[in-house]
């Protein structure tokens, strides 16, 4: 009998841009896995209904990207611990009871490209800036790797506020106004939107100095404004998202197949395309 193959796929709307079917394809290979992955769309309301489909039809198991992470989480039947508290979901996975159980793995992501970059995290002083969805579901894995303290900042305080609250159980975490901070710090993520309104959050350079790392979330060809500005004010390590964004895809293949692919070939070749536009 020939052996079916298994299939997954990407949930967002747009979608005709995500990487997400290039990096699983690539894992796939990589750890001879045979799957499918494809990039799908739906009405931005309607997540439900085509995720059920993709389901009813043999799909295995999915990621997803906005605007569907928390219709996601609505969608599946159980959810993992750091789903809960991030407040939504990038993977879906079909179990053998046929539940769906849904996962972030953004976080995850996050932490294993810093690592992979030997961005020390246990004992660090770590400057988050944003308080949106991005923000909230990286804090929790940031804060099981032992930071000194995490402080958090937003446009809007009062977000920050609720969030620091929210996850003062699992460490160090504290909210500051964007006009108090008044050092530097080991590490600044940024996890706000600002760049992709070309700008930049209203906080002043003093966080930045030579021996910090700075990392934006978002990447694009050549260096995000964000880092740009960082480097401008002496910063010498500055990492765009891309790394986390293959982070969390190895996270979820291992999710779903029980083996961790190797993300260096897949963010090398990905880099490389991106450079090439
Ligand atoms: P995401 O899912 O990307 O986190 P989001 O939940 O809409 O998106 O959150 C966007 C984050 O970027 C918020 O922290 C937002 O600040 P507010 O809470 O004050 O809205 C932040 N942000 C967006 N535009 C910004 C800007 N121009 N300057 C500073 N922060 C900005």
């Amino acid at each position: 009998m020939a052996h079916q193959t298994d299939k997954y796929a990407v949930f967002g709307n747009p979608i005709s841009q995500s990487k997400s079917p290039f990096i699983h394809t690539l894992f796939a290979r990589q750890t001879n896995q045979n799957l499918e992955y494809s990039a799908q769309t739906a009405p931005s309301d309607a997540f439900a209904q085509a995720a059920q489909v993709f389901f009813d039809q043999g799909g295995k198991g999915c990621n997803i990207t906005a605007p569907f992470k928390e219709q996601a989480y609505q969608f599946a039947d159980r959810l993992t611990e750091r789903a809960k508290l991030a407040g939504a979901v990038n993977t879906l996975k079909k179990l053998d009871d046929g539940d769906i159980i849904g996962d972030t793995t953004d976080g995850a992501g996050l932490v294993q490209d810093l690592l992979a970059m030997q961005v020390p995290l246990e004992g660090a002083r770590i400057l988050l800036i944003g308080a949106g969805g991005a923000a909230r579901g990286v804090i929790q894995p940031l804060l099981e790797q032992k930071p000194k303290q995490l402080e958090i900042t937003n446009r809007t305080y009062a977000k920050a506020e609720a969030l620091a609250e929210m996850f003062q159980p699992y460490g160090p975490i504290r909210a500051i106004t964007m006009t108090e901070v008044n050092h530097s710090y080991d590490l600044v993520i940024n996890a706000s939107s600002a760049g992709l309104q070309g700008d930049l959050p209203a906080i002043s350079p003093i966080i930045f100095s030579s021996l910090t790392t700075s990392y934006d979330m978002v990447y694009g060809k050549g260096k995000t404004r964000f880092n740009q500005w960082a480097i401008e004010n002496g910063v010498t390590q500055a990492y765009d998202g891309l790394g986390m964004l293959v982070g969390q895809a190895a996270e979820s293949f291992m999710l779903w197949r029980g083996l961790r692919p190797g993300s260096k070939q897949v963010l090398r070749e990905l880099r490389k395309n991106l450079e090439g536009q």
